[in-house]
């Protein structure tokens, strides 16, 4: 099994870091939070296994000095986290909900008293309820929404923030959710879905205003990226894996840095784009201080009869987590290679999520997920092949430090570092942790 690098085989000041959700972890049912359009996905039947919600999840909201305290133990200099705008906000706009601000104000003075640098991120995914009712990220508007949401954050926040990303994987929120319909809101629309996507740009442009306009420095984005590659060498794979790439790989950070979308895109979404969406650039390519990649996984990909995009995934060799994903390290430095090329230049990159799910059983009160160990640690070297390939990579957040909520898998997509039990919510660090805190030692 390959080791875990240790810290001293990374550039001086890289950042090590862990990464959680708000939904996934807080427990929307305590301090006030609103309703959000993933309560009312999981409450149709068929969307999430078991029907499960985040009402409860790992009750950080509670027990976040706890799970502080095993950030920082770990050796992590950076915690990565997200506001959720139905706690903040509950009707999505209009009158803020003063404990759910105040939770944030107490989590980030927490991370600084524990010397963990915050690493904001405004959206993962609970939009209220009430914003949903009127559109939700299909409606233009929700640029403003976002702004105004985005504003209240940084008066609260921001001179307390290391740095802040306004939206986390922007594919997931417009494809995944609104074509696949795979999450919430569960639509399988093109329209619907060109319009998300956009809009998704125009509020990361938007909030990138409103936060440089607040004084906040280190400002970003979080994508997410899969190895997209063609299921055999036809040339009919090769184009279907190239479609396949620019709608998940380029949209997002072709917008952002280049200021268009990919041509394969438009031949699909042309038609369903709101009008005049040229003339949004200028806001959506708002410069930023580091850009950051979410990866876990490689597809293989074929074409399929129908309508556009034409394409369907295959099954591939290598081994598989257990959410069926393929494990492949090197699709990481490949991307971060490659978009350091085609994107991003100069700008400092971030591996802002990587990890994978397992079983996970606790035997004895111990969980030896050697597993995950491996994973990491191949990751971790392919982090390190693309810094020697000169890529500017400047950290690295594990996803994720808790068990929580795996969104459409209810609770059992298990990526944590640390064990949680989601009866007693009893916190068990298990192999993976110990084995990241021993190589992160100084
Ligand atoms: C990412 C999400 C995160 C988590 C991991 C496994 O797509 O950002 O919330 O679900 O996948």
């Amino acid at each position: 099994m390959t080791a875990l690098p240790p810290r001293s085989a990374f550039p001086p000041g890289f950042l090590f870091g862990a990464a959680t959700s708000s939904y996934q972890i807080e427990g929307h049912g305590f301090g006030g939070a609103g309703p959000t359009h993933w309560d009312t996905f999981a409450a149709t039947p068929g969307n999430v296994k078991g029907a499960e919600t985040g009402a409860r999840a790992c009750d950080h909201y509670h027990r976040w000095a706890e799970d502080l305290d095993l950030v920082a133990a770990a050796g992590f200099e950076s915690y990565r986290f997200s506001t959720s705008w139905a706690r903040v906000l509950p009707e999505g706009r209009g009158t803020v909900n003063a404990e759910g601000l105040d939770f944030y104000d107490r989590l980030v003075d927490g991370m600084l008293e524990r010397g963990l640098k915050p690493a904001l991120t405004l959206y993962h995914w609970e939009l209220p309820a009430a914003l949903a009712d009127l559109g939700g990220w299909r409606n233009r508007d929700v640029a403003q929404w976002f702004g105004d949401f985005t504003r209240i954050i940084a008066r609260r926040l921001g001179d307390r923030i290391w740095s802040t990303a306004p939206i986390n994987e922007p594919w997931c929120v417009g494809w995944l959710s609104h074509f696949l319909g795979l999450h919430a809101p569960g639509l399988r629309d093109i329209r619907a879905t060109a319009r998300a996507m956009h809009h998704l740009c125009l509020a990361h442009g938007t909030a990138i205003g409103v936060l440089r306009a607040e004084g906040l420095t280190n400002l970003g984005a979080v994508c997410n990226f899969e190895h997209a590659l063609p299921a055999s060498q036809s040339p009919e794979c090769e184009t279907a894996a190239k479609r396949y790439d620019a709608i998940f790989n380029r949209f997002f950070v072709e917008a952002m840095f280049l200021g268009r979308y990919p041509e394969e895109v438009l031949d699909g979404f042309a038609p369903h784009l709101p009008r005049g969406w040229e003339e949004d650039f200028a806001t959506i390519t708002a410069p930023l201080d580091w850009f950051g990649v979410n990866y876990y996984t490689a597809k293989r990909i074929a074409p399929a009869a129908g309508p556009w995009p034409g394409t369907a995934e295959r099954p591939g060799p290598l081994p598989k987590t257990a959410l069926g994903w393929e494990i492949c390290p090197e699709g990481l430095s490949h991307i971060l290679t490659r978009l350091h090329h085609d994107y991003t230049g100069a700008t400092p990159l971030y591996v802002t999520e990587n990890g994978m799910a397992a079983e996970d059983p606790l035997v004895h009160g111990l969980c030896i997920d050697e597993d995950r160990i491996a994973y990491l640690a191949a990751h971790l070297h392919a982090c390190r092949d693309a810094i020697a390939a000169g890529v500017p990579l400047s950290g690295y957040y594990a996803w994720s430090l808790l068990d929580n909520y795996e969104w459409a898998e209810g609770y059992e997509g298990r990526f944590g570092l640390v064990h949680v039990d989601f009866e007693s919510l009893q916190r068990t660090p298990k192999a993976s942790y110990h084995a990241l805190s021993k190589a992160l030692e100084r």
